[in-house]
């Protein structure tokens, strides 16, 4: 069993707003919430699900009160449809790999897919919801956390598989998302539900902005999303949807194949009139988050900064037989899995329009930034801007896996790393612009783009005494600022927000 085996272990304990011990100081500025999701149970019916992905959904809240310099803790296992039928019924339903009979997969993919929403949470038409890959978002109350139920648009898009990434345009006053429809045809779809939709109590509705007709649908996990521009990054990890009709093992993912002939494709679609604005081939990659997308003004290219993979065999990696280290494959060399990611934080240059350079007008330029990270971040002010700082979890070293802050501008990272000690996504909340104290002392480059004033929050789980942490590191210079300790383990979870508003 790997070191890290603990983190894909259920947890049965749920707390109510448990005053954590805290080394160190939190910052009394700090005020809120961060909402974390993740799996909690990976056992259903005396089975194991097969896949991370696939574990049962529990939320967990770290509330931090303003001046006190204190964390509460709550967490609460999600409590849907998929929920019940495990706990009650020992059923689970057919998911991203666990697949269940073949009439539970059909069910599942035709009209009853899974509301084991455990991959995010966000806010959505002013509710707070659980998003996960079927287009199924649960609502959940922010102070106790307990579920509230499907949330549903008031439009009638049919699509299938969704993304758990939507990205927020504060400006345009809009979410937008992005949606596969399989079928007869298959179809990407882009669409934006606008903020204000919701007032009144209205339902809220996706307006379409674009539809782009696919052959062989790819697994799309998140987007790019620039001022004028949506950005789907389409990896040549494909599907024909006829498989999901026909017998067969596995689940949703089993059915994809990787394709590197294709290429992986930027498409890129104007938020404006839905035109495909440009279509361009990289050599192929494999991903699961973009981090951050902007326009470049003076080249005329659009930068997609993302983490990238060889090929498609993280997914194979992530499922349960692997990381528990069962592998029978030969990157089984490599050690546990968790031990041997290699995602590189790249970016990507997309030509937009025809840049006149001749043959080379349309070739998508990549740059290495950094070998070794996942679930990258970034400062809330630095969506579809020109920016400076991703961070991330890094995942270079053996034994365990740390935090990066990379300066994107030059390659520069500065790390965190605790022995034996596993960290998850760290989420940036910047200090609130009242708190500044003395403004003069702020460089004047920094005034304009202060990405990293304020603090980083990562859970991380200890291998030697298997209970979590949340640590709280100082933005700027990384260091670690407190660690607050849960009296458990918190099994390895996925992606979180930082909600200022939640304070109850
Ligand atoms: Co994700």
């Amino acid at each position: 069993m790997p070191a890290y085996s603990p983190g894909f272990r259920s947890l049965d304990t749920e707390h109510d707003g448990l005053a954590l011990d805290v080394d160190g100081e939190i910052p009394a500025w700090l005020s809120g919430s961060l909402v974390r999701n993740g799996p909690g149970r990976f056992e259903v019916g005396g089975e194991r699900v097969e896949h991370w992905f696939d574990g049962l959904a529990m939320l967990h809240k770290f509330r931090f009160e303003e001046g006190g310099g204190k964390v509460c803790y709550s967490n609460r296992f999600l409590r849907t449809e998929a929920y019940r039928e495990a706990v009650e019924e020992g059923r689970l339903t057919s998911q991203f790999a666990t697949s269940g009979s073949y009439l539970d997969q059909l069910r599942s993919f035709l009209d009853d897919p899974t509301d084991n929403a455990n991959v995010n949470v966000d806010r959505v038409g002013g509710e707070y919801v659980a998003l996960t890959e079927t287009p199924r978002r649960v609502r959940f109350d922010p102070t106790d956390l307990s579920a509230r139920g499907d949330q549903t648009y008031a439009d009638d898009m049919t699509v299938h598989h969704v993304t758990a990434h939507l990205r927020h345009d504060d400006r345009r006053g809009e979410t937008v998302g992005y949606a596969t429809q399989f079928g007869r045809t298959n179809k990407y779809h882009v669409y934006r539900v606008l903020d204000d939709s919701t007032a009144n109590g209205a339902r809220p509705s996706r307006v379409p902005v674009a539809s782009l007709e696919v052959e062989r649908p790819a697994y799309l996990h998140s987007f790019g999303l620039t001022r004028r521009y949506a950005v789907i990054v389409e990896p040549p990890f494909v599907v024909n949807p006829m498989r999901f009709l026909l017998p067969g093992s596995g689940g949703f993912i089993d059915k994809f194949r990787w394709k590197p002939e294709r290429g992986t494709r930027f498409l890129v679609f104007d938020r404006e009139t839905g035109d495909l604005t440009a279509e361009r081939t990289a050599p192929p990659f494999f991903f699961f988050h973009t981090v951050n997308a902007f326009e470049d003004d003076e080249t005329g290219e659009i930068v997609v900064d993302l983490v990238a993979y060889e090929d498609a065999a993280i997914v194979r990696d992530l499922f349960m037989a692997s990381v528990e280290g069962d592998r029978e494959d030969s990157a089984a060399d490599a050690g546990p899995v968790l031990d041997a990611a290699t995602g590189e934080l790249a970016r990507f240059r997309v030509p937009v329009e025809d840049s006149g350079r001749g043959a080379d007008g349309g070739r998508v330029e990549r740059r290495n930034l950094y070998t070794g990270m996942e679930l990258p971040r970034i400062a809330p002010r630095a969506r579809m801007e020109p920016y400076r700082y991703a961070y991330g979890q890094a995942t270079a070293r053996k034994g365990q896996n740390g935090l990066a802050k990379v300066n994107v501008e030059t390659g520069e990272a500065t790390e965190w790393w605790a022995d034996g000690c596993y960290a998850g996504e760290p989420i940036f909340v910047p200090k609130p612009a009242s708190e500044e104290d003395d403004e003069d002392s702020v460089a004047p480059e920094d005034r304009e783009r202060p990405e990293d004033r304020g603090v980083v929050l990562a859970p991380v789980l200890d291998t030697e005494t298997e209970e979590s942490l949340l640590v709280v590191l100082d933005g700027e210079t990384f260091e670690e600022l407190a660690r607050a300790h849960v009296p458990h383990h918190i099994p390895f979870g996925f992606h979180g927000e930082f909600f200022a508003e939640i304070t109850t």
